[in-house]
């Protein structure tokens, strides 16, 4: 019989498991219903990426926006609750750590109905941050748990999770490769007016640093010192730059907005190192053999920092840490989140 999966994505990083989801399911007689609660909203936070990754409409727009945490939450639970109950699906499929993937669990969850976790055991400090909150607890509702590396695995183990865990490899693999012919970086580095190796890029947007202002004046300082030696493109994420703004907290070099993901790993291709607090960012990196800054006490990602590949600094060591990604990292690994497969790995375990 063919089984119906209601997929729920929200935020940028989800758009793009999805896309390679959705090219993998293609060959398979399984029905996919797609919800997007509209928890990134502006075009090119979200509809770009529909475009870009040649996506298919989403099925349902919740269009539920920002807000508190509890509030957006909450409001897309009960939204999703009623897809669930008019579509009755045989099992929600849910990515990553944001709050859409808190809520679709939940939702999912109260249902009785099945849930697949793409992105599972992934761990963190501060456990209080919400990527970390939503992780655990869909970690705990869910049937599939489809890890890309063994430390994953290994986390959910020491939770005493252990039944229905499959380590697949990362899926942002896949797509990155599929989409790997269409990157052109001459086109964007003209763009910017940019030289090869000569420029870094940059991306700040989590909680922990955007929230107080001093904690972001000290990346931007950062990134000003940095940008004495290299050119800095630095795509300002929303909640960033609101703060920017309300603080008189400047840079000494022009800042752009949120950019596409064609745009976003072309111009990695020819960077010098990347600066960054964003969960899937300091993976593209490492597929793009280039070295990462990760400005976070913690990282889910600890495979790269532990082969020595990616740096963690906080707001006052992103230079020295800087220093430190630009020198060549030696024996790391090309595997170290599986070969590009995992959609397909993912979409098979379902359909048994
Ligand atoms: C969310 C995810 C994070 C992921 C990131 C990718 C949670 C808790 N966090 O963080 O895991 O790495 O997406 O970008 O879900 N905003 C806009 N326009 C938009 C979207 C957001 O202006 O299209 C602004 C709003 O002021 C909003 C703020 O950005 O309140 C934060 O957005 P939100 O979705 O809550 O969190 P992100 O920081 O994007």
């Amino acid at each position: 019989m063919t089984k119906k999966i209601l997929s729920i994505v929200g935020a940028r990083p989800q758009f793009i498991k999805e896309a390679a989801l959705q090219k993998a399911l293609q060959d398979t007689d399984m029905q996919e219903v797609l919800v997007h609660s509209g928890q990134h909203y502006d075009l090119n936070m979200s509809d770009i990426f529909f475009s870009t990754l040649q996506m298919r409409t989403p099925d349902y727009f919740l269009n539920i926006g920002s807000g508190r945490h509890g509030e957006i939450t909450g409001k897309m639970m009960g939204a999703v609750e009623e897809i669930m109950l008019k579509e009755r699906p045989d099992l929600v499929l849910v990515y990553g750590d944001t709050n859409t993937t808190l809520a679709g669990a939940l939702a999912a969850v109260k249902l009785k109905l099945p849930i697949a976790h793409v992105e599972a055991g992934i761990r963190q400090e501060p456990k209080d941050m919400p990527e970390e909150i939503n992780r655990v607890l869909t970690d705990r509702t869910s049937n599939w748990l489809f890890c890309v590396s063994d430390l994953a695995k290994n986390n959910l183990a020491a939770e005493g999770i252990t039944k229905g865990v499959f380590v697949t490899g990362d899926i942002m693999l896949d797509i990155y490769q599929l989409m790997q012919p269409q990157l052109t970086p001459e086109i964007y580095m003209q763009k910017y007016d940019l030289q090869p190796g000569r420029f870094v890029i940059a991306t700040i947007h989590r909680d922990f640093n955007t929230d107080h202002p001093a904690v972001l004046k000290k990346i931007v300082d950062g990134l000003n010192e940095i940008s004495k030696d290299f050119q800095v493109v630095f795509p300002v994420h929303p909640r960033t730059a609101k703060v920017m703004a309300e603080h008189g907290i400047q840079t000494l070099f022009p800042c752009i907005p949120p950019i596409d993901y064609l745009e976003l790993q072309s111009l990695t291709l020819a960077a010098k190192a990347v600066i960054t607090d964003s969960g899937g960012y300091q993976k593209e990196a490492y597929f793009a053999n280039k070295r990462a800054v990760v400005v976070m006490p913690d990282t889910g990602w600890r495979e790269l920092v532990q082969a020595g590949w990616n740096v963690l600094a906080t707001p006052d060591s992103i230079t020295s840490a800087f220093e430190e990604v630009l020198r060549p990292a030696i024996n790391v690994p090309s595997d170290i989140y599986g070969t590009g497969a995992t959609a397909r790995e993912i979409v098979r375990t379902l359909s048994l």
